[in-house]
């Protein structure tokens, strides 16, 4: 485990799950800074900053001095904003933090891998980007939010995202339990250059995370090598390509 107390700024963190993740990082002793376009709605105990992840010109004070990002924000969901502001999103805090080195935890979603209707294209494009820029980075995908069981407290990580319903017989998880994986993952070595879904099971929570993440296959350059392999860098659009480009990838 690296330490210790960071200074984490958190993209979303005004959401259904970045409140939580806010309540978890600062109960953990780091500290947050919330990017929100809601400066007033910002989590108790946060700083807020103002600022709109689709106009890179509001975003350097929110990177200003910061350790690690979490990312939890996104578009609602199928509307046109998603290219702008779940890969735009990315795409822009990544180049706002420049060539700094910065741990970064990125939620995604369940089934990013499924191209069917285009969904999901664009949050698995700013995995990639991830990936691509080299930082010590954690990307985790959720099941269906807060559809557990009372008794569904054990936390299971999968890699090849092959649950492709698209509903909750996918998976569940509970918002707080998405909180403490993405908190957990900031500090763990043993995280870092990881890709997992997140779902959870009957049986009783875990309490150390890190012999989970130290028992995932770690990420090649742009995907996690269990993923299916059908989003082809030669057919991507040449925006993709050049962002990709500028972010690192080799
Ligand atoms: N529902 C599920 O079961 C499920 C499962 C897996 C994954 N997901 C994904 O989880 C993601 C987050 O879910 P959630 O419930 O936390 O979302 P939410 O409550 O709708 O929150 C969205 C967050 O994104 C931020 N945001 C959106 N556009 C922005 C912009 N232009 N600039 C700055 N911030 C922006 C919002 O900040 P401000 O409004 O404060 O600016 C807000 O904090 C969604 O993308 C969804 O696809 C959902």
């Amino acid at each position: 485990m690296s330490d210790t107390n960071l200074s984490v700024l958190l993209v979303g963190g005004t959401g259904s799950i970045g409140r939580h993740v806010a309540r978890r990082a600062l109960a953990a002793g780091h500290r947050v800074r919330v990017l929100t376009r809601r400066p007033d709605s910002a989590p108790a105990g946060t700083d807020a900053v103002g600022g709109d992840l689709t106009d890179p010109g509001t975003l350097n004070a929110a990177v200003d001095g910061i350790d690690a990002v979490i990312f939890t924000h996104g578009a609602p969901f199928a509307s046109t904003s998603v290219h702008d502001v779940d890969y735009g999103g990315v795409r822009n805090i990544l180049e706002a933090v420049g060539d700094r080195e910065v741990r970064i935890v990125l939620m995604t979603a369940i089934g990013v891998t499924n191209r069917a209707g285009g969904y999901h294209d664009w949050k698995r494009r700013s995995e990639r980007l991830v990936r691509a820029s080299g930082h010590a980075s954690t990307i985790v995908r959720p099941g269906w939010f807060d559809m557990n069981e009372d008794d569904q407290h054990s936390l299971h990580f999968l890699q090849g995202d092959r649950r492709w319903a698209g509903s909750p017989a996918d998976g569940v998880i509970a918002r707080s339990q998405i909180a403490d994986v993405l908190v957990a993952a900031l500090t763990s070595d043993a995280a870092a250059g990881k890709t997992c879904e997140l779902v959870a099971e009957h049986g009783p929570a875990q309490q150390d995370l890190d012999p989970m993440f130290d028992a995932l296959e770690a990420d090649g350059p742009l995907d996690p090598p269990q993923d299916t392999a059908n989003m082809p860098l030669a057919d991507e659009p040449a925006e993709v390509r050049a962002d990709l480009e500028r972010a690192g990838a080799q």
